[in-house]
């Protein structure tokens, strides 16, 4: 053999290793999956990595039933329990049987007693986590019989959001401290700082758009700030950030809910965007009427660095799924928790 010849051929196996280790072992993990969703040409797709989304929906399987529901019983809770304000329509079994149930959903592993003290006097309203808990009750009930325009006939339970953790993964608080103003830094409103999708966008929209109500807008109809035209470039930047947040909960692209053509443009939205919409207010109605309120119920150890409560946003229910669950209703099982005094 020449030495050109074996020049060559140790060039031709290195460029094989080469190939294979950037091409295999480097590359792509997996294969991306992309759907059209619109008209071609305007980016209308959806884009996800094939085993990431595969782990995704292994996570979010709705559990059975521990038990049947029971149609027999006809005592009702009410005439056998002391302190029941919530639940007390239900026959003695199939309160028995919520229990049960609501111990899988939110403390499995600490049981009855998460909710209840150890002493066996199950009326005691001792605990803060029961009575966190009967409002979490009228809460999931407010939700599936006012925000159908939302939820449709899903709804959700508490294993929606809880899934099997008394704290649920996903919660908020309002965070101030990086919008004040430090030592020369002028207003940095939480940018530059990581936080949602680890962008430079300002960290906490969600105090401004899921509990305040600021408009959602990134621009204006007027002409100058004039008290009316509140659409300041920092709104517009908070605009972008709860997009992202949206995008992130639900784990889509921005053309899940807008033709990239226009994006402010109703009309030319996918009809996601309407679900969206719907979904801003009640996130909203649930931090402002059940949530927030709760603050002082809560030890000091679950509030937030401002004295906060603990408050939902997208994420809460979504957990990174455009339907929680992937759409699995449970409530045809749980009828109880489909409105106030359903049973
Ligand atoms: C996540 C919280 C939570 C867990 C866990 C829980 N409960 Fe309850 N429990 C409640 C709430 C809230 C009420 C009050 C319901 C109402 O006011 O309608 C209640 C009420 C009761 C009552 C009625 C007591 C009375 O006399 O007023 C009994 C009995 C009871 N629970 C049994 C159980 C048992 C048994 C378990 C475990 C299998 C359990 N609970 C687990 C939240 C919980
Ligand atoms: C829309 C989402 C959502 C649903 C549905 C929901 N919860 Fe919650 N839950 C929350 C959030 C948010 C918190 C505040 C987290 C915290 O306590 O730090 C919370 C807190 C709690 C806590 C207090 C935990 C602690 O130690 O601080 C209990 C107990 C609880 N929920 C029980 C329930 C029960 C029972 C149901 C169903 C009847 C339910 N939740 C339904 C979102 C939800
Ligand atoms: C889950 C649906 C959804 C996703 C995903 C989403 N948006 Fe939005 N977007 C909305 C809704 C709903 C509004 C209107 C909110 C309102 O008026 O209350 C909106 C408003 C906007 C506006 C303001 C338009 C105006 O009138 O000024 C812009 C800009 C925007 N979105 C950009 C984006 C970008 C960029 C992304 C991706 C990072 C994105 N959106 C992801 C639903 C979505
Ligand atoms: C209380 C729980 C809950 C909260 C909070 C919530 N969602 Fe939803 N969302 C649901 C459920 C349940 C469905 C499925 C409804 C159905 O299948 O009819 C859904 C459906 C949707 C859909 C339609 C998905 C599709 O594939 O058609 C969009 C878009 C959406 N939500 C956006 C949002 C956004 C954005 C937020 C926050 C601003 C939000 N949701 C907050 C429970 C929630």
């Amino acid at each position: 053999m020449r030495r050109s010849d074996t020049r060559i051929a140790i060039l031709t196996l290195s460029g094989f290793i080469a190939i294979v280790f950037f091409g295999w072992v480097v590359g792509p993990r997996t294969p991306v999956e992309v759907d059209q969703v619109g008209y071609r040409g305007v980016a209308m797709e959806q884009l996800a990595f094939a085993d990431d989304k595969a782990a995704l929906l292994a996570a979010n399987v709705a559990p059975e039933p521990v038990y049947d529901r029971d149609t027999e019983d006809t005592t009702k809770a009410s005439e056998i329990y002391e302190n029941v304000q919530v639940l007390g329509d239900l026959s003695d079994a199939n309160f028995t049987r919520l229990m049960a149930q609501i111990t899988e959903w939110v403390s499995p592993e600490q049981g009855c007693a998460y909710c209840h003290n150890d002493d066996g006097n199950f009326a005691s309203d001792d605990n803060y986590a029961k009575i966190v808990s009967r409002r979490m009750i009228q809460m999931t009930q407010h939700i599936n019989s006012q925000w159908q325009d939302h939820v449709g006939a899903v709804g959700v339970t508490c294993y929606t959001c809880h899934r099997g953790n008394p704290v649920p993964e996903n919660i908020w608080f309002t965070d101030l401290s990086t919008t004040r103003t430090g030592p020369a830094l002028g207003w940095r409103d939480g940018q530059n700082a990581p936080g949602i999708g680890s962008m430079s966008l300002p960290t906490d929209p969600l105090t401004r758009f899921l509990l305040e109500d600021h408009p959602i807008r990134v621009q204006t109809n007027r002409a100058l700030p004039d008290g009316v035209n509140t659409q300041t470039i920092k709104s517009t930047e908070w605009t972008y950030s709860l997009m992202n947040h949206m995008s992130e909960s639900l784990g889509v692209n921005c053309t899940f809910c807008h033709n990239s053509r226009d994006f402010a443009v109703w009309a030319e939205s996918p009809p996601q965007r309407a679900v969206a919409w719907h979904g801003i207010r009640l996130s909203r109605d649930l931090n402002r009427q059940f949530l927030e309120p709760l603050q002082p119920v809560y030890p000091a150890h679950r509030l937030g660095a401002e004295g906060d409560a603990p408050k939902a946003s997208c994420a809460t229910c979504h957990n990174g799924l455009n339907k929680p669950l992937m759409g699995v209703s449970m409530l045809e099982t749980f009828p109880e928790l489909q409105a106030p005094g359903a049973n």
